[in-house]
């Protein structure tokens, strides 16, 4: 019988990890994660709040607002994100929805976003690229867009504020093949908006779901919800016009593709489409039935030798996407965010840092829930966990039991921002130690001045915040005051030939000179039109330049 075998020590082993294997593969398979790309005031806040309604993490609307108002109270660090009114810290946060764990990776939703955005969507699995209705794709979006085309990430795109007046569905799909070369397939399609708005019909069901407003406005509470297309009794319930729209469009949408391509969904060549109003909590939910149905489960991750590790390997491995200072005052703490590769990981686990081979103790994992933590028993590939171990870890770390792997690096992103940091000269020594600091945290990148007499650093940032993030660290953690004076330039190019090509170019003009921590030369432009020009002009000589530093 099995029992007698299980006594059978020699077994054991195998055993085990048989039985771990079946539980790597239950467990991989219910998860999928994602983060959410958008504009600011494009509902993120509002969607992330209904999504974890669905999934009972919370019980009220509001509480996600709220938890971030009563953490103001209680942390300086928060202080920053209070004068500002923006979230800073961005988490992971965990929903159970129809037997699936979803990980929603809080991205920071403010203008002035930061790399850790862009080193989020290295962690996530899926993108939902959330669009305000009446604006269509804006700015922001498009730079988070890319970033995830780059990692070829499943793309859903959610048009929400149908409420208000909003673009014609076709726009928007027009829109996503002419600026992204995106083809959408509508799961569902809206009928009318604004005032007009009175739901969607939804496709793979071929149901009209009626959008119920709240008492006071005109419709019947309590009656049915679902219709199919052509019930007689849709007549009395969406006027005429609307409906004949909502003919002729399904006729037209039914031409333009009649069935969903799985796998293009997969590849991030063919984007998913609803529409919905996050505010008013209709179509989250038919959206979020049909994410977990067509999001991507965590996948095979490639290794710098080629090969590739698979998410049910029994070994852990995990990559550490990004580092956070101080989000506890008390504590004085960093937090290390890993996103789970493969294998199981338990609390206590001892891990290889695959960079500098040193082994350490995971003792005290975490999990985020807003800005609250809870700690973390155990976790699987597709889940993010916070660690806090000062000092071991660097952002695009490997993290593995058994034999050592390591995770592709992190690309960092082209800089659009310059500006010197300067600090009194009686504050230098502790000016450097925490330029240091937070230089090898990746809270900014540093570039220096060719000029021997200009030494203080040049910081490059993605987004303003940056710049104010270092400046109130380096007061509050390193008790330096600095003063930042921005540099008239918004790109940056590499010189992957070096200073050699550097020289070769002779002098130029619409750019300047500077040099990055390692000694390597980069030009600085002031806009698109003197970076053509040095092109036009020296771009033989200059050879390949590199928006990017290279590893
Ligand atoms: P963000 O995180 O992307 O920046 O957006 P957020 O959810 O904070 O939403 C921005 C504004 O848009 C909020 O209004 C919010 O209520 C509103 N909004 C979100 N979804 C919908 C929707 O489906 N329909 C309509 N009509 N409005 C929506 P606010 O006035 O700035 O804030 P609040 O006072 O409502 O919180």
């Amino acid at each position: 019988s099995l029992s007698g075998h299980e006594v059978h020590t020699d077994v054991q082993p195998d055993r085990d990890n048989e039985k771990l294997g079946e539980l790597l593969q239950r467990e991989v398979l219910r998860r999928r994660n994602f983060a959410i790309i958008s504009h600011p005031d494009a509902g993120k806040t509002t969607l992330t709040e209904k999504l974890l309604l669905f999934g009972g993490a919370i019980h009220e609307a509001g509480e996600v607002k709220a938890r971030r108002a009563a953490k103001h109270a209680t942390s300086d660090w928060m202080e920053l994100e209070k004068q500002r009114g923006i979230s800073i810290t961005s988490t992971a946060l965990t929903f159970e929805y129809s037997g699936v764990q979803i990980n929603l990776l809080d991205t920071p939703g403010h203008q002035d976003f930061s790399e850790d955005t862009y080193r989020t969507l290295a962690a996530a699995d899926n993108a939902v690229m959330l669009v305000d209705g009446a604006k269509g794709i804006e700015p922001q979006t498009r730079k988070l867009f890319e970033v995830a085309r780059m990692r070829k990430l499943p793309i859903f795109t959610v048009v929400n504020k149908m409420d208000r007046p909003a673009l014609n569905g076709f726009e928007i799909i027009e829109q996503l093949e002419k600026e992204f070369n995106l083809p959408a397939y509508p799961v569902n399609w809206p009928i009318g908006s604004g005032d007009r708005f009175c739901g969607v019909y939804h496709r793979p069901t071929n149901k009209v779901i009626l959008y119920e407003r709240k008492a006071g406005n005109g419709r019947k509470a309590g009656s049915k919800r679902e219709y199919n297309l052509d019930d007689s009794e849709l007549k009395e319930l969406i006027e005429e016009d609307l409906l004949a729209q909502l003919h002729e469009d399904v006729e037209l949408l039914q031409v333009l593709g009649d069935e969903i391509d799985f796998d293009a969904v997969l590849r991030g060549e063919i984007t998913p489409m609803f529409f919905a109003s996050a505010m008013s909590n209709f179509g989250v939910e038919l959206f979020l039935q049909q994410f977990v149905e067509y999001a991507a489960r965590p996948g095979d991750a490639p290794t710098r030798s080629g090969s590739a590790v698979v998410p049910t390997n029994t070994q852990f491995t995990g990559l550490i996407f990004k580092l956070q200072a101080n989000m506890d005052p008390k504590h004085r703490d960093k937090v290390a965010f890993v996103r789970v590769v493969s294998g199981k990981f338990e609390k206590g686990m001892k891990v290889k840092v695959a960079r500098t081979g040193r082994v350490v103790t995971l003792a005290a994992p975490q999990r985020m829930f807003a800005n609250e933590r809870s700690t973390v028993l155990e976790a699987y590939a597709g889940d993010v966990i916070g660690l806090t171990n000062p000092g071991a870890f660097a952002i695009g770390d490997t993290l593995c039991t058994g034999s050592v792997v390591h995770f592709p690096p992190i690309p960092t992103f082209s800089p659009e921002l310059f500006a010197y940091l300067r600090c009194a000269p009686s504050a230098r020594k502790a000016f450097n130690k925490g330029v240091e600091g937070l230089l090898g945290e990746g809270a900014v990148q540093v570039l220096y001045s060719t000029d021997e007499y200009k030494q203080d650093p040049i910081l490059a940032a993605v987004g303003q915040l940056q710049f104010e993030v270092v400046q109130y660290r380096m007061k509050d953690e390193y008790g330096v005051e600095t003063t930042l004076e921005p540099m008239p330039f918004c790109i940056a190019r590499w010189v992957v030939g070096g200073w050699p090509a550097v020289e070769r170019a002779g002098r130029l003009f619409n750019a300047v000179a500077v040099k990055d921590v390692y000694g390597r030369p980069v030009l600085l432009f002031k806009n698109e039109f003197s970076l053509s020009q040095v092109i036009g002009e020296a771009g033989e000589k200059l050879g390949v330049l590199s928006p990017y530093a290279l590893p």
